[in-house]
């Protein structure tokens, strides 16, 4: 089976050629937080090239939860490094808050990082010598707000996490679902219009990892951000509006929250199934 790539031109809600007035396209385009255009990236790997991202379209409405669903290997770190601005594409443009980061010089891109996007990764990448309340007010620091001011936001959001008790707790004396909360309240702290997790719960146990994406789903809501998370697990999913399947660096599929419940309930009832039998 070839697999065909879905262009998001061919899921638009409606707006053929010359059909949307200019103001409405604006609006269209401004509830777009992120739209990668056209990306690839070809890695060079020992004489070999690795096609990691083939033409992907894909954009992202803001306040929205999406989930990259793929195989190991498809590219979703990758394209969480195209989207997060953390890398360039070869071919493609990226538009963060309509802003095409390749017209950026370093100094434009490394505030845009700092301020629009806040960053969670499966290995939680902590300050391993900072307490959490360091942690959290790093990024604040780089920010240039004050550091009592960074101090009482980080202990707030340290709060809101479920850590206030943990404060000056280093990240070796904090369990693993404990340290993804101090990343979650570190990605929050320069409130990002982005959250980028990539795995977030590949190092935790299932109601562990259940328990940082709920809190992901809330503090979407909170914090008016777009979260934006990749994932191999299933049952990650019920919190998404929507999940993009990447397969060896193309988008093959795009599954929108009401066909996701009836996917996500025939799961649940399969698994009461198991349950039952056992
Ligand atoms: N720096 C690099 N140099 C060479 N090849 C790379 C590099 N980074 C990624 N690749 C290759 O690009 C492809 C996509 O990798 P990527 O890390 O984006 O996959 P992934 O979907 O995130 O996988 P996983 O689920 O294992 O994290 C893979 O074939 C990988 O080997
Ligand atoms: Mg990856």
């Amino acid at each position: 089976m070839t697999e065909e790539t879905i262009n998001e031109g061919d899921a638009a809600d409606g707006g053929g050629a010359g059909g949307v007035a200019e103001a409405d396209r604006d609006a269209l385009l401004a509830a777009h937080v992120i739209r990668a255009v056209g990306v690839k990236k070809v890695y060079e790997l020992g004489g070999e090239k690795v096609h990691a991202l083939r033409g992907v379209d894909l954009s992202i409405a803001r306040r929205e939860y999406v989930s990259i669903m793929g195989p190991s290997g498809s590219g979703k770190s990758t394209l969480f490094n195209m989207i997060g601005g953390l890398d360039k594409p070869d071919e493609g443009q990226v538009f963060i808050d309509e802003v095409d980061i390749a017209a950026l010089d370093n100094f434009e891109l490394a505030w845009l990082r700092c301020h629009k996007i806040g960053y969670i990764f499966q290995t939680f990448n902590l300050i391993l010598v900072a307490s959490a309340l360091e942690n959290v007010m790093m990024p604040m620091m780089f920010g240039g707000m004050p550091e009592a001011d960074a101090r009482d936001k980080a202990a707030g959001l340290l709060r809101r996490v479920g850590l206030g008790h943990r404060l000056l707790n280093k990240p070796s004396q904090l369990s693993g679902g404990q340290q993804q909360r101090v990343a979650v309240a570190r990605a929050l702290a320069n409130d990002p219009a982005i959250v980028l997790a990539d795995e977030p719960t590949g190092n935790l146990d299932l109601k562990t990892g259940e328990e940082i994406i709920a809190l992901l789903e809330s503090l979407k809501h909170e914090f008016d951000t777009t979260v934006i998370s990749a994932t191999h697990d299933h049952k990650m999913l019920a919190a998404s509006d929507r999940v993009v399947y990447l397969t060896d660096g193309r988008i093959t599929d795009i599954k929108h929250r009401e066909e996701l419940n009836i996917q996500f309930g025939q799961i649940e009832s399969q698994d009461d199934d198991a349950e039952e039998r056992s």
